[in-house]
Parts: C-alpha cells; structure tokens; sequence
C-alpha cells in the first residue's frame, strides 16, 4: 500500500510561534509540513515567501510540501527550491499552457526538488494531464485555493479518481494530495478515492491535540486507502 502521508498547514499555526508549532506538528507525528504560499494575486491573500521556508526548514527535519498560489510560478519556483522545499507544488492554470507546466516540472526536478502540480476546484485535469509523467505529486484542491477553514467538496475526487486511474494506466508512481477542508471523515472519503497526502491546516492546529488530530487522518485514511483501479 501506498504510504499515508499527512502535512499539516501552518496557515492555521500561531505565527507569533512558528519554530514552535512545526516542531510541536512533527513531534506529533506530522509526515510533511505544508506552507501555503499566497501572492494576493493568484488568490485574494497574501502570506509568505521563501524567507519564511527557509526558517521552517531550519526548525523540523521532516519534508517541507511548499504549495505555490501564486501567478508566474516560473519566475519564483527557484526561489522556493533554493530555500529548502523538499515538494514544490505550483497551479497548473497559473501557467502558460502544458508546455510551461512540463518545463516546470523538469525544471524543479533539476533543481533536486520533487515537482508537484495542483488544480483549483473549477479547473480540470486536463491541464496536467499530459505532463503526468513529469510529476512525482498531483495536489487536488478540495476548497478554492487562499483561505484556511474552508468546507471540503466532495465533487472533486471525481479529479482524484481521474488521476489516480492515469497514473496506474501509465504505470507512473504519484503521490496524489487533497487540500482544504480535511478532517478525519473527509479524509476517509479522499483515501477512498486514492489520495494519499492529506494536508490539514484547520483541523490540526486550531485544535490542543496535534497527535490526536493527525492519528485521527491517518487512522482514516489508511482504513478506507483503496490500491488499484476504481
Ligand atoms: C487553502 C490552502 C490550504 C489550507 C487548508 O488555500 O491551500 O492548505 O490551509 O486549510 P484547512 O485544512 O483549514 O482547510
Ligand atoms: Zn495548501
């Protein structure tokens, strides 16, 4: 089976203490972290840039899932690399086309980075689609991208489903992510349509039991994960 990942986002976390969240989420047992970052552009709100990842790499020695809502990720994506994301995850309707998303993909990689690429609710798969073998992660979003707290919509794992199904066609080994509105049950229903990296923000750290919030998700999704095609 394919392993259950969970990436907490620290857009929920109490900035005023960041060295101390992530390394409260990892001892928690946090497999991931994930940093939302947020140009006001792409998405009406801003958060941080690579200054802020490069902090958190120093504090947590688990991966940084660093999830790019921003316009032009090509001019920043080696920015993010070079300030130690492990997972580099950009739009696909922020780029110009599936040739900007394939040279994207390559180009993260080449910078020892694995490459990521993620879709808005409304926007289909078909923007990536023909790039998949380029991606080591598919991000689907379960909410409209800026926003922590936002309530999880289940009509998209019909994408999950879709990618998931590509991917064993093809014989391509990706892991496929879900963003917004994850709790314990949402996350069954994910892994149930074969996603595997569960990023829950809301749900862990607006909450006083980190390890029982990020057990609760795994424990889910690792019961209702189903292999193979659907
Ligand atoms: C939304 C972000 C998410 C968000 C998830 O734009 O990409 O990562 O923080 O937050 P919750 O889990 O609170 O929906
Ligand atoms: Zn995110």
């Amino acid at each position: 089976m394919k392993k259950i990942l969970v990436s907490p986002s620290i857009l929920s976390a109490d900035f005023r203490a960041l060295e101390r969240e992530v390394k409260a989420a990892e001892d928690a047992g946090a497999d991931l972290i994930h940093c939302d970052v947020m140009d006001g552009h792409f998405v009406p709100n801003l958060t941080f840039g690579p200054l802020v990842v490069e902090a958190v790499k120093k504090c947590v020695s688990i991966p940084l899932d660093v999830h790019l809502m921003i316009s032009d990720p090509a001019k920043y994506a080696p920015a993010f690399c070079g300030a130690g994301a492990d997972i580099l995850v950009f739009h696909a309707e922020a780029a110009g086309g599936i040739g900007e998303v394939r040279e994207l993909l390559d180009g993260i990689r080449a910078a020892g980075v694995r490459p990521g690429v993620a879709v808005n609710p409304d926007k289909p798969v078909s923007l990536f689609m023909d790039a998949l073998d380029r991606a080591d992660q598919v991000l689907i979003m379960s909410v409209y991208a800026g926003f922590g707290g936002q309530k999880f919509m289940p009509e998209v794992m019909e994408k999950v489903r879709a990618v998931r199904k590509a991917a064993l066609e093809r014989g391509l080994d990706i892991d496929i992510e879900v963003d917004g509105g994850v709790n314990a049950e949402t996350a069954a229903v994910c892994a149930a349509a074969g996603a595997n990296v569960l990023v829950a923000g809301n749900y862990v750290f607006n909450s006083g039991d980190y390890a029982g919030r990020i057990g609760a998700v795994r424990g889910a999704a690792e019961k209702s994960y189903k292999e193979g095609l659907l």
